[in-house]
């Protein structure tokens, strides 16, 4: 029996034909395993899911600013309402983005690592613009997972 009999009778051939094309890359990674790639805004919880404890961040930056001059923007988790700052419940980070308007993709701004009972879930960061954009703002609360929020900014 030659080798290639042999694979084919034993399945082995069967085996490697199935694993190929996620090997090569010839599946479509939306269809990876067999079923539609989930993305990562499928996870973030809608606004109108809010509770008790607020968790949308609130985003304080003003209306207009010029190009290329720093303006502070705050986001603060729990403005009316505060959030619970334990170590078993706690809001772990807050992230800033920008995108300007058009076809820009979104550019990383801040992230803000928040260890549970002394930092307080309320961040600033100087920001410059030089083209009109909005702000997005997301959070990560350890037991009620991530929320989001934007502002548009206008830049004269
Ligand atoms: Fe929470």
């Amino acid at each position: 029996m030659t080798r290639r009999k042999f694979m084919l009778a034993s399945g082995v051939m069967a085996g490697i034909a199935a694993v190929a094309p996620r090997v090569l890359g010839a599946e479509k990674p939306e269809k990876q395993g067999g079923t539609k790639l989930s993305r990562f805004g499928d996870v973030v919880v809608p606004q109108e899911h809010e509770g008790k404890e607020k968790h949308v961040p609130y985003i304080q930056a003003p209306a207009k600013v010029k190009a290329g001059e720093p303006f502070m923007v705050t986001v603060i988790v729990g403005k009316d309402v505060p959030h619970p700052n334990l170590i078993e419940h706690h809001i772990k980070w807050i992230q800033v983005y920008a995108k300007e308007e058009g076809e820009r993709p979104v550019v990383h701004v801040g992230t803000f690592d928040l260890g549970p009972t002394y930092a307080q879930p309320n961040v600033t960061v100087p920001v410059i613009l030089k083209k009109s954009s909005t702000l997005y703002a997301i959070e990560y609360c350890n037991i009620h997972g991530v929320w989001d929020n934007s502002v548009k900014v206008v830049v004269e």
